[in-house]
């Protein structure tokens, strides 16, 4: 098992609920890293929230590792996990050369959006040792706006499938799996059934963990997803915020037991 697969193996069976924020550059790496976010995430999210397009389409490999860099330099304990922007995975050989790439900038994890197609993308990233995180539910790189933002799962035939996925990624052995907008319930069976670490944004507070977009939970963003809180509002500093998003979110695993 690598590193970051037992770190957070361990953070599930001591009760901790794994904290993950998304982060662009190294002053914003530094308030997270100090504030004891387990997991920084430089997600494509940078295409809406840095570069303020509509979608995430136009983060280049470039634009991900000079972001990656800058978070980097202050990620200190933080596991810095890093997405694939759309077209850096759209082959085997495609995907291992620019997760290497993006790996190369003390990135500890790589994340893809997962439809069935990428079975074989994961299988030789995994093969060659490429810690991998799989996103399921709605994947925002497959979308052109924000319309298609809608909880994934309630119909049976969605919920057998986003089910099935996410124990053919469980039996693959990818380290972790993010379910984004996932139904409640659904999001709990799977966090339950599965080995693998299980994080989540918008799909209840059953998962193992929970991940905000830094921009939401700061009050920055001009349009927060209902499911995101402001913590800065009732916070004197930056650095409050964000701790009280962790205090928030442990708590979440004393209302699950
Ligand atoms: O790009 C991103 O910020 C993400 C999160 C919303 C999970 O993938």
């Amino acid at each position: 098992m690598n590193k970051i697969k037992k770190t957070l193996k361990d953070y599930v069976a001591s009760n901790r609920q794994i904290s993950c924020v998304t982060c662009y550059d190294s002053s914003f790496a530094k308030i997270l890293s100090d504030s004891g976010i387990d997991i920084i995430l430089v997600g494509d999210s940078l295409g809406m929230v840095i570069k303020g397009e509509k979608n995430t389409h136009s983060v280049t490999m470039q634009e991900i590792i000079y972001h990656s860099k800058c978070v980097a330099k202050n990620k200190k304990s933080s596991i810095l996990m890093v997405d694939m922007p759309i077209d850096s995975y759209i082959n085997e050989l495609s995907a291992l050369k620019n997760s290497r790439e993006i790996l190369k900038n003390n990135v500890d994890i790589v994340k893809l959006e997962y439809k069935d197609e990428h079975k074989d993308i994961i299988e030789k990233l995994i093969s060659n040792n490429i810690p991998v995180c799989a996103h399921l539910g709605y994947l925002p790189q497959f979308f052109s706006d924000q319309v298609d933002v809608r909880i994934y799962g309630k119909s049976d035939i969605e919920k057998n499938k986003i089910l099935e996925q996410a124990k053919v990624l469980d039996k693959m052995g990818v380290d972790i799996i993010l379910l984004e907008c996932v139904e409640s319930n659904l999001a709990k069976e799977i966090t339950n059934i599965l080995n693998t670490p299980v994080i989540g944004i918008g799909s209840g507070n059953h998962c193992n963990g929970q991940v905000q977009v830094l921009y939401d939970i700061i009050g920055v963003s001009e349009n927060p997803p209902k499911f995101s809180t402001n913590f800065l509002q009732e916070s004197k500093s930056v650095e409050e915020a964000i701790k009280k998003f962790k205090t928030h979110i442990s708590k979440l695993n004393i209302q699950n037991k």
